[in-house]
């Protein structure tokens, strides 16, 4: 089949493209490169370096490489920076899926799978969360992921194109291969600054605030690994073509990991004692966020295989040794 991946090049979409090309697709990357990594970007798949918001370019891509279906990871996603610059993120992330859904009608291409995220839910008022969870961003970030699931429901409505919202817990890990993985600047995710740390051996890192309403005080996460979550792409996609039905599901393991409790994962795994100091709390970090997963596992028939921490742990720290500055030589 050929897929365009939009964000090909960022940490999630990279994997998408590795997959979808083992899998025998032609996959065409589109990448704007402000945050994504070129070196990221498997050889095999066409790359084409374009902003989103260009819809007469993504137009003419989708026609001329006859595109029959579309993943799009490509959207800014810094909780924190996105509270400080809401226009940026609501300018790239909302814009941006308008000008995807008008390319893809203008050259009619019907099937989207779309990354969106549990930021959409909010504080939920229970655990775990469903799909039927009521969403209540509390930051822009959120916010943006929720509006771009409104659109993709009426884009749906008036111009029959088909999609699926993925909402995704908190993905980590690297590719088992350790060739691609995390890198963002500046990173602001768990996993990998403590993989940072580790690699530093120095006391630089923190974990923010241990008041919280959870079981040692630090928050609780529900962890995916990013190869599980590609599985649950391909069958979303699969889905999508088979029922032609438009819909929404969660994707975390249902398992919830405190701050600490990662933290103690990470120096079992990697030998290091990790130097780490208590800071604050962050703001805007709701106290657990566990997903049921049980819709993806029963519609999708996704069954992730690394629901273990520790492996999720592992192989992003084979990434990191490889790669301690990144794609950057
Ligand atoms: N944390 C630290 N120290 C750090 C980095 C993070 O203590 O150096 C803490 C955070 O305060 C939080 C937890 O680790 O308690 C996880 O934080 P991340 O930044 O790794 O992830 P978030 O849960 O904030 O957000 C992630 C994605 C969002 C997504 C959300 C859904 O980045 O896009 O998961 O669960 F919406």
């Amino acid at each position: 089949m050929k897929i365009l991946v939009v964000g090909g090049a960022g940490y999630i979409g990279s994997h998408a493209v590795r997959r979808l090309v083992a899998d025998g697709n032609d996959v065409v990357v589109l990448d704007s490169l402000f945050t994504g990594h070129k070196e990221a970007v498997d050889p095999k798949a066409k790359f084409y370096q374009i902003d989103l918001l260009d819809t007469e370019a993504v137009a003419e891509v989708l026609k001329k490489e006859e595109i029959e279906a579309v993943m799009h990871f490509a959207a800014y996603s810094l909780v924190g920076e996105s509270v400080k610059k809401p226009l940026k993120y609501y300018k790239n992330n909302v814009s941006g899926m308008i000008s995807l859904l008008e390319a893809m009608e203008e050259t009619g291409v019907k099937y989207l799978v779309f990354s969106s995220s549990a930021a959409t839910y909010g504080i939920p008022e229970k655990l775990p969360i469903t799909e039927e969870t009521p969403l209540n961003p509390i930051n822009p970030y959120g916010e943006t992921k929720m509006m771009m699931e409104k659109i993709m429901h009426w884009a749906d409505k008036a111009n029959g194109i088909k999609s699926i919202a993925l909402r995704y817990f908190n993905v980590a890990g690297a590719s088992l291969d350790g060739s691609i993985g995390e890198d963002h600047h500046p990173e602001t995710h768990l996993i990998p600054n403590i993989m940072k740390a580790a690699l530093a051996g120095a006391g630089n890192f923190t974990i923010f605030g241990d008041d919280y309403n959870t079981k040692d005080g630090t928050n609780v996460r529900d962890y995916v690994h990013v190869v599980d979550l590609i599985d649950a792409h391909v069958l979303a996609l699969k889905h999508l073509m088979e029922t032609n039905q438009s819909d929404v599901f969660n994707l975390g393991t249902a398992n919830g990991f405190s701050n600490l409790e990662i933290l103690k994962a990470a120096i079992k795994v990697t030998g290091v004692d990790i130097p780490y100091t208590m800071g604050p709390r962050r703001g805007g970090d709701p106290d657990s966020l566990v997903a049921d997963s049980s819709k993806a596992r029963k519609v999708l028939g996704w069954s992730p295989k690394y629901e273990n921490v520790d492996d999720i742990i592992a192989s992003a720290w084979n990434w990191h040794q490889k790669h301690p500055n990144g794609f950057s030589k």
